[in-house]
C-alpha cells in the first residue's frame, strides 16, 4: 500500500481520459481529492497504447498537489494490463500513488497484480509496497467473492462499485447506469451497496461509489449521492468538474454535525476521567463508548475537510 495516500480523503474521485494531455492537465486544477488517469472505458482502444507515456509524461509533469493519484489500468481479460502496469507504473516514478484494477472477479487477479508490481517497483527503483491498489467490482462474480478480493493484498487501499458495468453484468433493461430507476419500488442498488461496504470496512479499506452518468443533472446527482454517504462510504466518482464541488460538500460532515461530534466527545472524556461513567446523558440522549467511536469519525472527516469547531455563541 502506498503510506502516503492510504488515509487521504477520497471524497470525489475524478475519472480523467489517459488519452488527452488537455484534460489531464485541466484536472491537475480541480479540488478533486483523488484523480485517475484512466486506460481503460474513458479511452479508446487504438488510443491505449498512445495514452501510456501520455500519462507518465502528466503524473511527472502536473502539479497534483496533495491528491490521491491513480492510473487505471485495463482488466485481465484484456491484452492491455500487463503493458499498462509496466510502461505506466515503470516510468511514472513516485508521484504515482496506486494503480485501479477494473472488473476484479476473483481474489487471484489481486494477487496477480501485486506480483507484477513487485517486480515493476523493483525494477524502476520505487519502494517496495509503495504503490497501492484500488479495485471495482462491477460484475456478478466479483460481489460474489468480495468478501475474498478485499483481503487479497496489503496494498489495497479502496474498493469501489461499478454500476454501469454491474447492470450489464446482471441483465438489468437498464441503458443509464448509475442513476436511479423511478420504476423500482426502493433502491435496486441497495444490497450490493451493503455488501460491499461490508467488505470494505472488514479489512480496512476505504469504500467508494462510482459514476453518475447523467453529468447535466447536479440536483439528481445530488440526491443520489445521499445514498451511499448514508451508509458510510468515504466518496464517489465524477466524471465531470461540476460534480467535484458537488461531491466534497456532500462527503463532508456539516460545520453542525462537526461540533456536535466534539461536544459529545467533551461530555464523553469529563464523564468517563473525571466522573468515572461510562454512559451518561448528553441532551435528551445517552452517549456511551459507541457514541464516541461515532463522533471520533465524524472529527476526523471534518478536520480532513478543514473544519474548525465553532466558538460558543457566548464567547
Ligand atoms: C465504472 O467503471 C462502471 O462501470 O460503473
Ligand atoms: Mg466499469
Amino acid at each position: 500500500m502506498s503510506a502516503r495516500s492510504r488515509d487521504l480523503p477520497r471524497r470525489s474521485c475524478l475519472s480523467v481520459p489517459g488519452s488527452s494531455e488537455k484534460m489531464m492537465a485541466k484536472a491537475a486544477t480541480l479540488p478533486a481529492d483523488m484523480t485517475f488517469l484512466d486506460l481503460e472505458d474513458a479511452c479508446a482502444p487504438l488510443e491505449k497504447p498512445g495514452a501510456r507515456p501520455k500519462i507518465v509524461e502528466a503524473v511527472k509533469n502536473n502539479d497534483w498537489g496533495d491528491r490521491v493519484l491513480c492510473v487505471r489500468v485495463n482488466a485481465w481479460d484484456t491484452e492491455w494490463t500487463f503493458r499498462d502496469v509496466i510502461e505506466v507504473v515503470g516510468n511514472a516514478g513516485e508521484r504515482l500513488d496506486e494503480v485501479m484494477l477494473p472488473k476484479v472477479q476473483m481474489a487471484s487477479e489481486v494477487v496477480a497484480l501485486d506480483l507484477l508490481l513487485d517486480q515493476v517497483e523493483k525494477e524502476a527503483g520505487l519502494p517496495a509496497g509503495h504503490v497501492g491498489i484500488e479495485a471495482q467490482i462491477e460484475t456478478a462474480r466479483g460481489l460474489i467473492n468480495v468478501e475474498e478480493i478485499c483481503a487479497a493484498s496489503p496494498r489495497l487501499e479502496a474498493i469501489i462499485f461499478g454500476p454501469a458495468d454491474f447492470a450489464a453484468s446482471l441483465e438489468m433493461p437498464v441503458l443509464t447506469g448509475g442513476v436511479q430507476i423511478p420504476e423500482y419500488p426502493g433502491d435496486h442498488f441497495h444490497y450490493v451497496f451493503s455488501k460491499i461496504l461490508m467488505a470494505g470496512r472488514a479489512n480496512g479499506l476505504q469504500v467508494i461509489d462510482g459514476p453518475f452518468l447523467k453529468i447535466r443533472e447536479p440536483d439528481a446527482f445530488r440526491d443520489y449521492c445521499q445514498r451511499t454517504r448514508i451508509l458510510g462510504y468515504d466518496g464517489k466518482w465524477a466524471l465531470h468538474p461540476d460534480q467535484v464541488a458537488i461531491l466534497n460538500e456532500v462527503f463532508s460532515p456539516t460545520q453542525e454535525q462537526f461540533d456536535r461530534a466534539c461536544a459529545i466527545l467533551d461530555a464523553y472524556r469529563q464523564a468517563t476521567e473525571e466522573d468515572r461513567k461510562g454512559a451518561v446523558m448528553f441532551g435528551d440522549e445517552m452517549i456511551d463508548e459507541a457514541s464516541r467511536k461515532m463522533a471520533v469519525k465524524f472529527v476526523a472527516r471534518g478536520e480532513q475537510a478543514g473544519l474548525r469547531r465553532s466558538e460558543p455563541a457566548d464567547a
